[in-house]
């Protein structure tokens, strides 16, 4: 991989509340990874290509921690209910479509086509039980040059009869998947089990083991609904809670690295436990809103140590745009703070940014920002079309594009060094 610059005007993280600017720099990628930014070129550096975004936002690709590429089809439809309710009504009729292979590659090519163009370069995607539309949807995002883990969801109870496997043939389906997947270039496999519900014990115990056997990672959903947390209480009577619940399987973080949406109601002995284990929560407050789910302590397990990222956890979020992930998850916690609990103050513009990128990127490794060593992860974004009677900041300037959800504004994107477009 030949070494390049790219020119503009650099924002990025290098600490939680520490957002970043350097105006006309550069950030050198050397052999996929950032070189680190510099205001001249250094002499060994000198008579690389540059890449010349001048005047034009140039910021870390955003990390989508949790989404479901076959609710795409679907986003913004169907938000007048609660999660048990819309699993039912919307999510386990769409996904059911992806038995069909017509159907799942015209709606995934639609949704890798978009994801492109989006703020994402890297992703934790859910896909569907179904084993051959999963690897085609690995198969399209592998052309596209973006870094994501897929799943195929596991689900063995408590789902309908035309969306449910069984037990032997969701172990069996997802170790074939896994066989046939493997070849990806950027697109790796994470175990998927959808959540407790959808899952026997015997399921989650063999999927454990099959993470552990292979070192993979894994990604579920865990204390996003009342009702729904209620049921795992009955589900898993044993358990002292849903995350004791997950971690009994050993699906926190033991096999690999464990990412978690939404963790809204945890008990502090559950965020002790995910702190202790290293699990990421993918903070997904649009889908929070839409559903009704609540309100997601996002600060109280920043302090407390959990890791975290946001996800636009599509289709419970409308919108793919992580620049509204950045600013959604600003507003609820004010509402939080104002309506819940006034001792943990709302989240400010650099944290959010700081959660979009190098905070869900540590999932992948060292991705989200522009420090020396990261992955070279980059979107050039062109605000000049926003006119202002007064001349703004960077820090303005790339606030504002995030809170006008501007992502039509990118004019460059790569990922892992390598250009998307
Ligand atoms: N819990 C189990 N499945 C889902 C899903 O598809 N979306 C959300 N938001 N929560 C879930
Ligand atoms: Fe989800």
């Amino acid at each position: 991989m030949r070494n390049f610059a790219v020119f503009g005007d650099i924002c990025y993280s290098d600490s939680p509340d520490r957002l970043v600017c350097r105006e006309d720099s550069y950030v050198v990628c050397e052999n996929g990874k950032s070189a680190g930014v510099f205001s001249v070129l250094p002499e060994k550096y000198r008579g690389i290509e540059v890449v010349d975004f001048k005047g034009m936002l140039v910021t870390p690709g955003f990390i989508d921690l949790h989404m479901h590429a076959p609710q795409y089809a679907y986003r913004g439809m169907g938000m007048d209910l609660e999660l048990l309710d819309w699993l039912n009504t919307m999510a386990f009729p769409e996904e059911s479509k992806y038995a069909d292979a017509e159907y799942s590659s015209a709606a995934y090519s639609i949704f890798v086509k978009d994801l492109v163009k989006s703020p994402t370069t890297r992703a934790c995607i859910f896909a569907t039980i179904h084993r051959k539309a999963t690897t085609e949807l690995m198969r399209r995002l592998s052309e596209t040059g973006m870094i994501c883990f897929v799943g195929k969801v596991n689900m063995d109870r408590n789902s309908p009869d035309y969306y449910r496997e069984t037990t032997a043939g969701s172990i069996d389906s997802t170790v074939k998947w896994l066989e046939e997947s493997s070849g990806f270039e950027n697109i790796r496999p994470i175990i998927t089990p959808r959540f407790i519900p959808s899952c026997s014990d015997d399921l989650m115990k063999e999927l454990a083991r099959i993470a552990e056997e292979r070192k993979l990672p894994v990604q579920s959903h865990l204390s996003e609904n009342m009702s729904e947390i209620e049921w795992v209480r009955r589900l898993v009577p044993e358990s002292s809670g849903y995350a004791d619940a997950y971690d009994r399987f050993g699906m926190l973080g033991q096999s690999g690295p464990s990412v978690m949406a939404h963790c809204i109601y945890l008990t502090d002995e559950e965020t002790e436990l995910l702190k202790k284990r290293g699990t990421f929560v993918a903070h997904s407050p649009q889908s929070n809103m839409n559903l009704s789910s609540g309100m997601a302590p996002v600060r109280k397990l920043l302090e407390a140590g959990v890791k975290c990222g946001l996800a636009s956890d599509v289709a419970g979020g409308s919108s793919i745009d992580m620049f509204r992930a950045v600013t959604d998850a600003i507003q609820v916690s004010k509402l939080r703070w104002r309506i819940i609990d006034e001792s943990f103050r709302a989240l400010t513009f650099p944290e959010s940014f700081y959660l979009a990128t190098k905070g869900g990127g540590e999932f992948f490794g060292r991705a989200g920002s522009f420090e020396a060593g990261y992955e070279f992860d980059l979107i050039a974004i062109d605000d000049s079309s926003e006119a202002a009677p007064f001349e703004l900041n960077t820090v303005q300037r790339l606030e504002r594009v995030m809170y006008h959800g501007n992502s039509g504004f990118i004019r460059g994107k790569f990922a892992g060094g390598r250009r998307i477009f």
